[in-house]
């Protein structure tokens, strides 16, 4: 036996019930866009707007003074799944509504004014709550029998005193799991067996008092005992300064069934107290949580419980908002041996500021300790007068959120004495991180969410760690860097925080990952291929960009790793779509996919050249297309001819051959253009000296020039060739570079066409490209860019030299 006279502070409690917790569960389970949402709470209506969306899926109407409850409203609206209308001053609630609402599964019309329990038929209702209206009494309606798949029913009156025995025989046959019955007032009668009737029955809420008529209360239980009811709660079953006499839960020690025990709200007497605990503890309860207990001491000696012979199955005791009506420490004397079944203790809400370390830690079995919601400091915990060295000898999870901790050093240091433990929570403190952490290998899982901590934290965590929970903590940036230091990391949760990009190859061991209300913009396919091993991704409320960024994720990646899709993803951006649900985001998937444009685009281009070349075709394409390449040819040549031109030197570009009757088209046209581009030309008439046989002439004319070219016509074939085929008779040199000739036919010259003897002629044109003068002007400018560019030499390097070599040995020329 310890004695313990340990400091214990009791204050008010602050914890609330959570009244949202059906509302979430009705969102989650109906609702599958937001868009299908509408919160009309609180808007001051009297009556139920006319024109709600036809698809509505979850309709809240509370605190608006309605009063009644028409049909047509609800007319449209057949796919209605979550009805709520509480606070609205309503008396009646027109018959025949519901059935426009054949899918409604959650109905809450708590705290109006109906003096009835409404007819009602859905067989897909799940949860009804009537609570806190003023119908007279209990007795369900016929219709109830139709509620097929009704699993938690709320019934509340301050009207209804009694239970009749056939009150509730319409749900006889039904699946209800969860009664919460009463008004929160006494009832003068109860008749036996009227409750066993609803034999499916797993929970129950009694919120009646019972203070004068306890024999109602033991019959009551009596019939509990008859359903297959597990879990017993009571709220506020004693009321203040109400004289309890006898031994009312008396009754427990012969309910095996009752596995959960909870008493809320409830004024409790340590004088009871000892006589209520022992009933709980010779009974097969193993779960006993007290919520909101108003404890006082009205024993001078404070709580003895005298020791019991008896093994004790309690292994869950639960304390979760205490009130101590005297203000000041209780004491406690109580064997801890009696608790060496117990594993799970929490104390929470109860404004503890220094810890009962002697007890708690000595519980042999206590793998769970739960100090939240306390006022807790390093010292209040860690205190001078608790060895903690050997001790808390099982003790694995251990919760200090919501209290008041500072030094994350000091606490890393002191948990090496808690052997087994393997997790921390310190969400909800003070935590300063300024010294290095030294943290024990056994812990593997870290909660520090709710502080305010930063992109720092990381290197204050153990290597060990697999579970980190970071939430709101105000980091900004996540690197891979940062999670490179936990090579077991497994799950991360980094909720609430400011991290706007996920970094690609992240952490290879991840399988859970939260980082939804950030500013991430899009969840690339590079990011998650870092994290080969993911099965959770939470990533909801951010900003997501809706363009081809997110076109990814949101058609290509498996929805089964999100549990928030498609609820908690909306876009952002671009404004034409914001707030949209990006599970109705649409985009083309062409737009977005490189391959894919590829695919479109290639019958599309083949398509579009099919149709420029017909065009072409019509519009002298084949031409084009021949000078086109003549002049790829030319560009190609040219490399090679530079290399072969270095060591030779000219003094024109060209030498120009042509018949007299063509002069007149030379001098007008070729020269011009020619020259004109910066071209030197040598042409007979001009340049030929005279005296000179014409063949020397031509002879000296070509061996000057880069090029020699011909203007082919049937004249110049007709009078001039044979002068030429003499010269290529004497220079086969030249015959060998036939590259260095150029023909121009100013009038088609078909090959064929030539007389036998032109032989020569007839094999350069097949084997030489030759240009042909166009009679449409557009397609001239064509023919001189090509002829140029076949007079220049390619290399511009070359062409400088060569003009350096031109004036430098500029003499020669004339004497050969
Ligand atoms: C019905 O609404 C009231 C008021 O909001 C709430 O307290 C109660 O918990 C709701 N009932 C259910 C079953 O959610
Ligand atoms: C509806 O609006 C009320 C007040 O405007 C708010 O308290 C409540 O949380 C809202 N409900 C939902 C489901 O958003
Ligand atoms: C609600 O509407 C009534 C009139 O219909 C008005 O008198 C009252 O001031 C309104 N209340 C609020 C809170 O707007
Ligand atoms: C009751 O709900 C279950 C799922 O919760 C469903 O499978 C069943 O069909 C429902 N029963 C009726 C009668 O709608
Ligand atoms: C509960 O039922 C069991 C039989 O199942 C019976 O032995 C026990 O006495 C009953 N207890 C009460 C309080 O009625
Ligand atoms: C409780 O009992 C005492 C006497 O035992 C009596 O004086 C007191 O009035 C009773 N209180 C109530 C609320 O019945
Ligand atoms: C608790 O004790 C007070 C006196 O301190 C007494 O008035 C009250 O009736 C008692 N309540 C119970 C439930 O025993
Ligand atoms: C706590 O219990 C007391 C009665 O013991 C009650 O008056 C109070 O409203 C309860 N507080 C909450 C938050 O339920
Ligand atoms: C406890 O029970 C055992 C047998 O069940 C008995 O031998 C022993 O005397 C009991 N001890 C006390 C203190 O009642
Ligand atoms: C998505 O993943 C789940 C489980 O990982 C699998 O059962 C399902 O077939 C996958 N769906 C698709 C479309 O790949």
């Amino acid at each position: 036996t310890i004695m313990i006279n340990s400091s214990l502070t009791f204050f008010y409690c602050l914890q609330c019930a959570s009244s949202t917790l059906i509302d979430n569960q009705g969102y989650a389970s109906c609702v599958t866009s937001r868009r299908r949402v509408q919160n009309l709470s609180g808007q001051n209506l009297t009556n139920v707007p006319l024109d709600l969306n036809n698809d509505m899926q979850y309709l809240d109407l509370s605190h608006n003074p309605l009063v009644k409850l028409q049909a047509a409203p609800f007319q449209r609206l057949s796919q209605l799944c979550f009805l709520k209308a509480t606070s609205c001053g309503l008396r009646l609630i027109y018959p025949g509504l519901f059935v426009h609402t054949p899918k409604l599964k959650f109905l809450n019309i708590s705290h109006n004014l109906l003096d009835y329990i409404p007819d009602l038929s859905l067989p897909l209702l799940k949860i009804l709550d009537l609570a806190g209206n003023q119908y007279d009494s209990y007795q369900l309606p016929a219709t109830f029998e139709m509620l097929a798949n009704l699993s938690a029913l709320y019934l509340g009156s301050v009207n209804a005193l009694q239970v009749d025995f056939n009150d509730f025989d319409s749900l006889s046959d039904s699946s209800l799991h969860h009664l919460i019955l009463g008004g929160g007032v006494e009832w003068q009668r109860y008749d036996r067996g009227s409750l066993a009737k609803m034999k499916s029955l797993q929970k129950i809420t009694l919120k009646v008092p019972f203070c004068e008529n306890l024999d109602l209360f033991e019959n009551l239980l009596e019939d509990v005992n008859e359903t297959q009811t597990t879990d017993l709660e009571l709220v506020n079953v004693l009321p203040d300064l109400c004289n309890v006499t006898g031994d009312p839960f008396r009754s427990l020690r012969t309910m095996p069934l009752i596995n959960d025990f909870t008493i809320v709200n409830t004024w409790i007497n340590s004088s009871f107290f000892v006589l209520f605990l022992k009933n709980v503890l010779l009974s097969n309860v193993r779960t006993l949580t007290f919520l909101n207990i108003t404890y006082n001491e009205d024993t001078p000696e404070g709580f003895r419980f005298p020791p019991l012979n008896h093994t004790i199955v309690l292994r869950y005791l639960i304390f979760y908002g205490v009130n101590h009506y005297q203000y000041r420490y209780p004491s406690i004397e109580i064997s801890v041996d009696m608790f060496s079944k117990m594993d799970y203790l929490k104390f929470s809400g109860t404004g503890m500021n220094i810890v009962p370390c002697n007890i708690m830690s000595s519980l042999p079995s206590l793998e769970t300790l739960d100090l939240s919601n306390n006022l807790l400091s390093d010292t209040g915990f860690w205190w001078p007068g608790c060895s903690y060295t050997s001790v808390f000898p099982k003790l694995k999870h251990l919760s200090l959120s919501k209290n008041h901790f500072v030094d994350l050093s000091f606490i890393a240091q002191q948990t090496h004495q808690m052997k087994y433990l393997e997790s921390l929570d310190l969400s909800y403190n003070s935590i300063v991180l300024d010294k290095p952490c030294f943290w024990p290998v056994h812990i593997t899982s870290l909660s520090l969410s709710n502080n305010n901590l930063g992109n720092k934290v990381f290197s204050f965590l153990s290597q060990y760690l697999q579970r980190i929970v970071l939430s709101k903590t105000g980091i900004t940036s996540l690197t891979q860097e940062d999670l490179l230091q936990f090579p077991m990391l497994t799950h991360l949760f980094l909720s609430s925080n400011s991290i706007k990009v996920i970094p690609t190859d992240l952490s290879p061991t991840l399988v859970s990952l939260y980082i939804d209300q950030n500013y991430i913009t899009s969840v690339s396919r590079e990011s998650l291929a870092g994290l080969p091993s993911l099965r959770t991704l939470k990533a909801g409320d951010n900003p997501f960009v809706c363009s081809c960024d997110s076109y990814w994720f949101m058609t290509t990646l498996n929805k089964s790793l999100l549990p928030d899709w498609p609820l908690d993803y909306t876009c952002s951006t671009p404004p034409s779509v914001a707030d949209l649900p990006m599970s109705e985001y649409r985009t083309s998937r062409m737009s977005c996919e490189a391959w894919l444009q590829a695919a479109v685009a290639l019958p599309v281009t083949m398509l579009i050249v099919l149709a420029l070349c017909s065009a072409f075709y019509a519009c002298d394409g084949v031409w084009y297309t021949k000078m086109l390449w003549v002049w790829i040819r030319v560009k190609r040549r040219g490399q090679k001819q530079a290399n072969l031109l270095n060591n030779t030197t000219f003094r024109y570009h060209s030498f120009i051959s042509y018949s007299h009757q063509d002069s007149a088209w030379v001098e007008s046209k070729l020269v011009p253009s020619l020259e004109g581009a910066g071209l030197s030309l040598c042409i007979h008439e001009r340049d030929f000296v005279p005296g000179q046989w014409i063949v020397d002439n031509i002879i000296n004319c070509v061996e000057a020039s880069y090029k020699t070219l011909f203007v082919l016509s049937n004249h110049f074939v007709q009078s001039e060739w044979c002068n030429y085929e003499l010269f290529f008779a004497q220079h086969r040199a030249i015959d060998a570079q036939q590259d260095s000739l150029v023909f121009i036919l100013l009038e088609p010259i078909p090959t064929n066409s030539l007389p036998k003897k032109f032989l020569k002629l007839r094999r350069l044109l097949m084997q030489q490209t030759y240009l042909e003068w166009p009679m449409d002007e557009r397609k001239q400018q064509v023919f001189w860019v090509n002829l140029r560019s076949m007079l220049q030499v390619a290399d511009h390097r070359i062409l400088k030299d060569m003009a350096l070599e031109l004036t430098q040995s500029d003499r020669s020329w004339d004497s050969p």
